[in-house]
């Protein structure tokens, strides 16, 4: 693995050379934490405008949108949103609210008005009364227009949604105003895998799941790799990595909202076969993805601020709901959306290069199909975490240095709805 200039470590940011990670980020705290976050339905309802109606949100990627004319819808339920991202004739990609100026239709749908479509036109057309729209957002067509009483088309163009786009990721914010621009909101941990070519991992697979708990707990899972021994115990023996050693978390760094952790040391290949699938053998694939990857050429040294060597993964979680977890020569993705206080659909992609031969096709369905089943095992605690929690019966809960990152979001979205109540009180006031 090649790192872009690693002497050029974004500097600043601080690693303990003693004590815990935890205590480093003093602000952080050590004291056992409540998950009333994720039960509470009051504090769901404030979630949607303290969060989803003000940070910057991931809905999808550039390739999503691979020509003029292409568009795709999002629902975005917690927020009472549904958006539709189009990349315009002069290929700008814009965002707008997915309803019809006239009476209120939803605009752009397929066979079921609830769920989300793709694809490509020239106009958008309202199913009820046929008005047109470009993929400015401009109206350009009223059906027997003579009709009504001096309508100014101009002044009925569909309502847009700030849209803005960082390393192909495209992201909306429903705020009337955002406070930050993308760049700005993201900061310079994130923005410092700008070199980062996602846009050459083009071949994907995607998937969806209705899951039984509160949004948060599924992000949980996923920034930290303390259960790793227990609920993944084929990923853990120290045989299985190189050096010989557990998955480590060997950085862990926090900005802003955002958080990070890149884990140290890389997975084996030369293994028994009690700790591989004969299937991964033969297809030289498997959870961790291919054994090898192109080379992409120098990546950029923010994927490893840490300076781990052997560096494995690097996982950077994206507040609210975007986790993207690199690989080196492959990436996964995750959303997070809230349906009500105790579901969400996760989305998760993987990005591969495109397949040069049947060999690297059949690798990336190979490490598709496990990576489902190692997401299985995780989402199959969500249930029962959900309705223990809401028995009430434990309100305070330890963390450990290794769950920094849990403790980290938590405390995050309480500040980003306590501000929101503060602002809220003082307007009523
Ligand atoms: S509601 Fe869209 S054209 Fe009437
Ligand atoms: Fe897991």
């Amino acid at each position: 693995m090649k790192f872009r200039d690693p002497g050029a470590v974004v500097p600043g940011w601080p690693r303990p050379t003693e004590g815990t990670w935890t205590e480093h980020y003093c602000d952080l705290g050590t004291e056992p934490i409540s998950f009333e976050d994720s039960v509470s339905a009051e504090f769901y309802e404030l979630e949607r405008e303290a969060i989803f109606k003000r940070a910057w949100l991931n809905v999808g990627r550039i390739e999503d949108l691979p020509r003029r004319g292409s568009y795709f819808t999002k629902e975005i339920s917690i927020a009472r949103a549904s958006v539709v991202v189009a990349r315009g004739l002069d290929d700008e990609i814009r965002a707008f609210h997915n309803i019809c100026r006239h009476r209120g239709n939803k605009l752009v749908w397929d066979e079921e008005p609830r769920a989300e479509t793709a694809g490509f036109c020239r106009q958008f057309m309202c199913k009820y009364h046929g008005w047109r729209y470009d993929l400015e957002g401009a109206l350009v067509f009223i059906q027997q227009e003579e009709e009504f009483f001096g309508v100014n088309k101009d002044e009925y163009g569909l309502a847009p949604v700030h849209c803005e786009v960082w390393n192909g990721f495209v992201f909306v914010n429903l705020d009337a105003e955002p406070r930050q621009t993308l760049r700005e909101f993201l900061g310079p941990m994130v923005t410092a895998l700008d070199g980062y070519p996602f846009g050459a991992l083009t071949e994907r697979y995607d998937f969806v799941a209705d899951n039984n708990s509160n949004w948060k707990l599924f992000a949980d899972a996923f920034q930290e790799y303390y259960h790793v021994p227990a609920l993944h115990p084929q990923q853990i023996p120290s045989a299985v990595r190189s050096p010989e050693m557990a998955i480590e978390c060997a950085h862990f760094q926090l900005d802003g909202p955002h958080r990070l952790v890149t884990t140290g040391g890389q997975r084996r290949w030369d293994l028994p076969p009690e700790y591989m699938y004969p299937i991964e053998r033969t297809t030289r694939s498997g959870l961790v993805g291919p054994w090898e990857t192109p080379d992409l050429g120098p990546l950029p040294s923010g994927l490893n601020p840490g300076g781990v060597e052997p560096w494995g993964i690097t996982n950077l979680q994206i507040f609210p709901n975007l986790e993207i977890l690199v690989y080196g020569g492959w990436y996964l993705l995750y959303r997070y959306w809230p349906t009500s206080p105790a579901t969400h659909r996760f989305e998760a992609s993987l990005g591969f290069h495109p397949a040069r031969t049947a060999r690297e096709r059949i690798e990336h369905e190979v490490a598709a199909v496990v990576f489902k089943e190692f997401a299985l095992q995780d989402a199959g605690t969500l249930g029962g975490t959900q309705a223990a929690l809401q028995t009430g019966v434990v309100d305070r809960f330890p963390l450990n240095d290794q769950e920094i990152l849990v403790r980290h979001f938590h405390k995050v979205v309480g500040e980003w709805v306590g501000t929101y109540r503060a602002h809220r009180s003082e307007a009523r006031a």
